[in-house]
């Protein structure tokens, strides 16, 4: 009854933005991203009928609280699913995802949480269910369950039963590489659960953002397939804005822009302008990260670097799925 098991976070290049069920976390427009192999976390999950509650260790750290309440709650859909509704779990989680770097590590951890906890149950699971279930503890942690090039599917069904991501090229396609640029920032965080709800209630160009997926998708599987890095970057970072775009409209209206992002922003265009072929992509917070190629690894690193107000640059290359240790 135990697992170990180790996943990546991700990038999206297309974004996953707002929710149609809160509960069942159902997206309302399908995403696309980049699984990254420098960012991960390694956890053993292992249940034990002496126990009588779960007890959560991160990073050598007994936590509680509301991080606590969650992944709790998670390991509690994985008990019904396997049903063994009393069995509680021990976990241990190690976090390889610098906070330096200005990732979130929910993606990871909850792919790493969900392939450990259901294999400690026992349940042979395809990494599609896998998916499904994962995407109950963070949304965009069902992309992490597969390396490379990676779809999440929004379904149309209302038990969520069709909404998971499935692979749509192997880390082996193509060698692209994301550098993340952190800031210097101290304002208070939305976090993207807050800011995706908000947004799908309030903004007045919310459907604009929903009617333009299909097309960024159709454009950015055929740059993928292709390996057009100019397409890509430019569908990714086109995307980007206009989900940023969404909460300018929303009510009250907010950003997760910093006059320093805005900074990394112009140098990445004035980086094309120069001929290094670069794009950008942000998520819910101030951090930027940059796509680029293998060949221009060592200009780009140098040029992000020197831009006032950025602490640390971390560079990554295209990484794998899920793997149990
Ligand atoms: O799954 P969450 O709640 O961490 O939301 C992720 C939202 C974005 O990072 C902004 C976009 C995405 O698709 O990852």
């Amino acid at each position: 009854m135990k697992a170990t098991a180790k996943a990546h976070t991700n990038i999206a290049l297309i974004k996953y933005w707002g929710k149609r069920n809160e509960e069942l976390i159902l997206p309302t427009n399908s995403s696309l991203s980049i699984t990254l192999d420098g960012f991960y976390t390694t956890t053993s999950v292992a249940f034990d009928e002496d126990l009588s509650e779960d007890i959560f260790v991160l990073n050598n750290e007994v936590i509680t609280g509301e991080a606590y309440r969650r992944v709790s709650r998670f390991l509690h859909l994985i008990r019904e699913t396997a049903g063994k509704q009393n069995l509680y779990a021990r976990v241990n989680s190690v976090n390889e995802v610098p906070t330096a770097a200005g990732f979130a590590s929910s993606a990871s951890g909850f792919a790493a949480l969900a392939a450990a906890g259901t294999r400690a149950l026992g349940l042979d699971l395809t990494h599609e269910d896998l998916s499904r279930i994962t995407r109950q503890g963070s949304g965009s942690a069902c992309r992490s369950i597969y390396g490379g090039f990676v779809e999440w599917n929004m379904g149309e069904r209302e038990d969520g039963t069709d909404s998971q991501a499935i692979q749509i090229q192997t880390e082996n396609h193509w060698d692209v590489r994301v550098a993340a640029v952190e800031l210097n920032s101290k304002m208070k965080k939305i976090s993207s659960r807050a800011g995706m709800k908000r947004t799908v209630e309030t903004s007045a160009f919310y459907s604009g953002w929903l009617d333009s997926i299909p097309n960024d998708l159709k454009e950015i599987k055929v740059g993928i397939a292709t390996k057009d890095f100019e397409k890509v970057g430019a569908v990714a970072e086109a995307n980007c804005l206009k989900m940023h775009a969404t909460t300018l409209g929303a009510a009250p209206p907010f950003t997760y822009w910093h006059d320093s992002t805005m900074r990394v922003m112009q140098t990445v265009q004035e980086m094309r302008e120069k001929g290094i072929p670069a794009y950008f992509t942000i998520d819910a917070g101030p951090n930027v990260k940059v796509l680029y190629l293998p060949e221009n690894e060592e200009q780009v690193e140098k040029i992000l670097k020197d831009i006032p107000d950025v602490q640390n640059v971390t560079l990554s290359k295209i990484g794998p799925g899920v793997t149990y240790l």
